[in-house]
C-alpha cells in the first residue's frame, strides 16, 4: 500500500523513541489491513510535550501513543481522560475528536486482560487472590484490570513500601499490601502473580522470587517483553504453571488506538507475533 496525500496520520511520542515496537506493529496492520495511512515515531523531550500534544490536530494527526516519560504528563494535557485512564493516573493512547480536541485514554489494562483471556482461558480471576509485584505505572494497570476481572483480593508487593501503600490508597478497595520479605509466602493461596518490575528484562538480574509455596494452577504473568521469556516465566513453566508473556500484551493494548484512527479493529495473530518477536530478540543479541 503507498501512502497518499489522504493518508492517515498517527505516532508514538516518547523519549527515546528509538527502541519503541509501536511503529513496526502499527505499520505491520496497515499493511495487513491496505489502510492509506502512516504511523511514526515522534521524539519529544519532556519539555516540549504538552506543546507537541496540541499540534497534532493543527497537522492532521488522528492521535499517537504516549510512551516513556509521558504518560502521566499526558494524564494532565488532553481536554478529556477515559475512567481506566483517571484510575491507572496516566494515558498511553490519544484520539484527536472531530472537534480538534484530545481524548485520552489508557489500553494497558485492557490489554493486559486481552492478552490473559487468550493465553489462559481457563483463567478465572474470581477464584482467589492475586499478587501484583512493583508498584509503578505497569504495576496500577495490572491491578485495575484485575480488579475489573472481579479479583476478590490485590495484594501488592513493592521493594519500596512505601509506593505499594500509595497505590493501594489509590486504588481502594479490596487492595492490600505485603512487605518484599513475604512475597514467597503470600504466594501460597495466589490465583495470579503477575511481575510489573522491571527485573528479569536484557540487562537486569532475574527477579528474586521463590515460587515454591505457589500453586500448580495459578497463571504466573510477566510484562517485561524483552526477552519474551523471561527467566520467572522459565521457571513457572518448568513446575507447570500456566504462563502469559508480556509482548502479547503490547500487542494487545495496541489495538483500540488503531481502530479509532485507522477505523478497523485489527487481529492480534501469531504472524504479527512472529515478527514482532524477530525485533525483540535482534535487540537483545
Ligand atoms: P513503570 O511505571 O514502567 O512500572 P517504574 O515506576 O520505574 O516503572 O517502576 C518500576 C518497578 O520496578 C518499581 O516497582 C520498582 O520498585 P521500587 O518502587 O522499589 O523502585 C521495581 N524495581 C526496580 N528495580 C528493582 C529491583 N532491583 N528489585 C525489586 N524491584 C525493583
Amino acid at each position: 500500500m503507498t501512502t497518499t496525500g489522504r493518508a492517515r496520520l498517527a505516532g508514538v511520542m516518547g523519549w527515546p523513541i528509538g527502541h519503541s515496537l509501536s511503529p513496526l506493529l502499527h505499520n505491520y496492520w496497515l499493511a495487513e489491513y491496505g489502510i492509506d495511512g502512516a504511523y511514526v515515531p515522534l521524539p519529544v523531550a519532556p519539555e516540549h510535550f504538552a506543546q507537541a500534544l496540541r499540534l497534532l490536530p493543527l497537522v492532521g494527526f488522528r492521535g499517537v501513543n504516549i510512551t516513556v516519560p509521558h504518560k502521566e504528563a499526558a494524564l494532565q494535557a488532553v481536554d478529556k481522560a477515559d475512567d481506566a485512564a483517571r484510575r491507572i493516573g496516566a494515558v498511553n493512547t490519544v484520539v484527536v475528536d472531530d472537534d480538534g480536541s484530545l481524548h485520552g485514554i489508557n489500553t494497558d489494562a485492557l490489554g493486559f486482560a486481552a492478552h490473559l483471556k487468550a493465553s489462559a482461558p481457563e483463567f478465572d480471576a474470581t477464584l482467589g487472590p492475586a499478587v501484583v509485584i512493583g508498584a509503578g505505572g505497569a504495576a496500577r494497570a495490572a491491578a485495575v484490570a484485575l480488579l475489573d476481572m472481579g479479583a476478590p483480593e490485590i495484594r501488592i508487593v513493592n521493594r519500596t513500601l512505601a509506593r505499594a501503600e500509595e497505590l493501594a490508597r489509590h486504588l481502594g478497595g479490596h487492595v492490600r499490601v505485603v512487605d518484599w520479605a513475604g512475597r514467597g509466602r503470600t504466594l501460597a493461596d495466589a490465583n495470579l502473580v503477575v511481575n510489573t518490575t522491571t527485573q528479569g528484562m536484557t540487562g537486569q538480574p532475574p527477579l528474586a522470587l521463590d515460587l515454591a509455596a505457589l500453586p500448580a494452577a495459578a497463571v504466573v504473568y510477566d510484562i517485561v517483553y524483552a526477552p519474551a521469556e523471561t527467566p520467572l516465566l522459565r521457571m513457572a513453566r518448568a513446575r507447570g504453571n500456566p504462563v502469559v508473556d508480556g509482548l502479547g500484551m503490547l500487542l494487545h493494548q495496541a489495538v483500540p488506538g488503531f481502530a479509532a484512527w485507522f477505523g478497523v479493529t485489527p487481529v492480534v495473530t501469531p504472524a504479527l507475533r512472529a515478527q514482532v518477536l524477530g525485533h525483540v530478540v535482534g535487540e537483545a543479541g
